[in-house]
């Protein structure tokens, strides 16, 4: 278990993760991002997306469900599942087809907790001891 006691903390996290990632991709694929309103999970992506090599701007995208940046890297593609309720929603965002294609990194999986594939790396934030505090757990893969 990982203390993160600021954004930026969170976000180096998430760089380091990504720079793990690079090094296995192809694999793995799918990242999946549990915790509330918040927590950190945008900040964490940034990270991921500057071990990727993007230089765009990264926010939640829940309007658009999807944002998809390229990196020298590789490919993300960020999803914001907040607004998405279960799996049958999913087919008609066309998520089943970005899997394979690059990185998916999802925020909300608590909505679409049955269609996180088996091999996804997982990453809980919690709350810390203070309001700046969080504590990361990362599955699936050393950091
Ligand atoms: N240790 C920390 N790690 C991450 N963010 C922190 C931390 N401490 C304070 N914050 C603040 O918490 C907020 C986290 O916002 P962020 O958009 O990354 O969360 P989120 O989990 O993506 O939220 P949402 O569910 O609304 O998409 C920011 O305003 C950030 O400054
Ligand atoms: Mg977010």
């Amino acid at each position: 278990m990982l203390i993160s006691n600021s954004a930026e903390d969170t976000e180096e996290i998430g760089k380091k993760l990504g720079e793990k990632i690079v090094k296995s991709l192809p694999e793995p694929q799918v990242l999946a991002l549990w915790g509330g309103m918040g927590m950190g999970k945008t900040a964490f992506t940034r990270g991921i997306a500057q071990a990727f090599g993007i230089r765009e701007q990264v926010s939640s995208p829940t309007f658009a469900i999807i944002n998809e940046y390229r990196g020298e890297n590789g490919n993300i593609f960020h999803f914001d599942m907040y607004r998405v309720n279960g799996e049958e929603d999913l087919e008609s965002i066309g998520f089943y087809e970005y899997l394979n294609k690059g990185l998916v990194v999802i925020e909300w999986s608590e909505n679409i907790k049955n269609a996180i594939p088996l091999g996804a790396i997982n990453v809980f934030i919690e709350p810390g001891e203070n309001e700046y505090q969080r504590k990361i757990e990362i599955e699936g893969i050393t950091v």
